[in-house]
Formats: structure tokens, C-alpha cells, sequence
């Protein structure tokens, strides 16, 4: 399928949204990009770094830049955001805009248990988790939670289409989404 709709994945951390955006970019013919990869290029500092030496503020004020420049490009492509995307207002504002225009933003939902899970096999790489230190899985899932209650309205607020991971493969999540596009997402 060669497609000329750009698609940007939301959801919290360790829902699994750059590998369904490399899975679905292959299928859909098109690039996939990730905002961390894009901000860590840009900065020459890893996201626990950034944060660690410049602060949450300055990372969120270019996580915001760098989404409005990925979002005004012409380009048809995959987009995997970071899990705070939806925090900042603004941000928000620029995902509802992107979705006026044909764009289709997709939550990918999980229950606090698996990402909590999913995040665990990554330890250090998250700071607004491991921030002070690595937490186990009991605490990473309280903490999961904790964040899931003011952040699943907002990914639900700025979504077209909702799927829920659970266990589901890569494959099979970029197959639910191709079948969106293709069925009842037409410009
Ligand atoms: C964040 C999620 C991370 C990264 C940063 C902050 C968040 O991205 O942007 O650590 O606030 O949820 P992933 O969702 O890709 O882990």
C-alpha cells in the first residue's frame, strides 16, 4: 500500500508506538519518524541526559517545536510521539489541527500492568520513572498509574482511533490501523 496519509501514534510509554510506526511505515510505503530520535539527534544528548542536566521545561519546549515542524511537513509519514506529548496544551491544540487537515492521530491504549512490564525491560531510559533511581515493577506500575489517570483523557481527547494493544503484535496493530484507513477514514 503506498499511502499519502500521514499517521501519528500517541499513547504512554512502552505501548509499543516506534515499533508499530517502523511496522506500519514499511507497510504503508513511507518514512517513519520518532520526536525522541528527532530531539536526541538535534540535542546530542540522550533523553535521560537532557533531562538530567537541562530539565523536563526545556525538554518540553522542544518536544513541542520539534512536533510542529514534523507536523507542517508535506510529507506523508509514520510518527511516533513521546508519552507526555498530550500534556502540553499546545501541543494538543497542534494534533487536533494536524487531525482537521486528514491526519490520523491513533491512541495506542494499554493497561498500566503491561507498560509497566514493557518499561521495565528498559531500565534507566525513561528519567519521569527512573529519575532517581530504578524503580521494580511494583513501584513502576504505581507510578504508571499514577500518570495513565491525567494522561488517558488527554490521548483520548487528541485520537480519531483508539486500539488497544493488550497483546497484540506490531503487525497486527499496523494491520488494525491500515484497515481504518482504508475503511472508514477516507479525506
Ligand atoms: C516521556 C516519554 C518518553 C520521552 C520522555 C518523556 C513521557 O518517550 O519522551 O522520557 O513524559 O511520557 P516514550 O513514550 O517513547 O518512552
Amino acid at each position: 500500500m503506498k499511502s499519502d496519509k500521514t499517521v501519528v501514534l500517541v499513547g504512554f510509554m512502552g505501548c509499543g508506538k516506534s515499533s508499530v510506526a517502523r511496522v506500519l511505515a514499511a507497510r504503508m510505503n513511507c518514512e517513519a519518524v520518532d520526536l525522541d530520535t528527532l530531539l536526541v539527534a538535534r540535542e546530542g544528548a540522550s533523553i535521560a541526559e537532557f533531562f538530567a542536566v537541562r530539565g523536563e521545561a526545556e525538554f518540553r519546549r522542544l518536544e513541542t517545536e520539534v512536533l510542529r515542524d514534523v507536523l507542517n511537513s508535506i510529507i506523508p509519514r509514520i510518527v511516533a510521539t513521546g508519552g507526555g506529548i498530550v500534556t502540553r496544551e499546545e501541543n494538543r491544540a497542534l494534533l487536533k489541527e494536524a487531525s482537521a487537515r486528514g491526519v490520523l492521530v491513533v491512541y495506542l491504549e494499554a493497561e498500566a500492568k503491561t507498560l509497566a512490564y514493557r518499561i521495565r525491560r528498559q531500565p534507566g531510559l525513561r528519567p519521569l520513572i527512573d529519575g532517581a533511581r530504578v524503580l521494580n515493577l511494583q513501584e513502576t506500575q504505581s507510578r504508571v498509574e499514577e500518570l495513565l489517570k491525567t494522561r488517558a483523557p488527554l490521548y483520548e481527547s487528541v485520537a480519531n482511533q483508539t486500539v488497544n494493544v493488550g497483546v497484540l503484535a506490531p503487525d497486527e496493530i499496523a494491520r488494525q490501523i491500515i484497515s481504518a484507513i482504508e475503511g472508514n477514514f477516507h479525506d
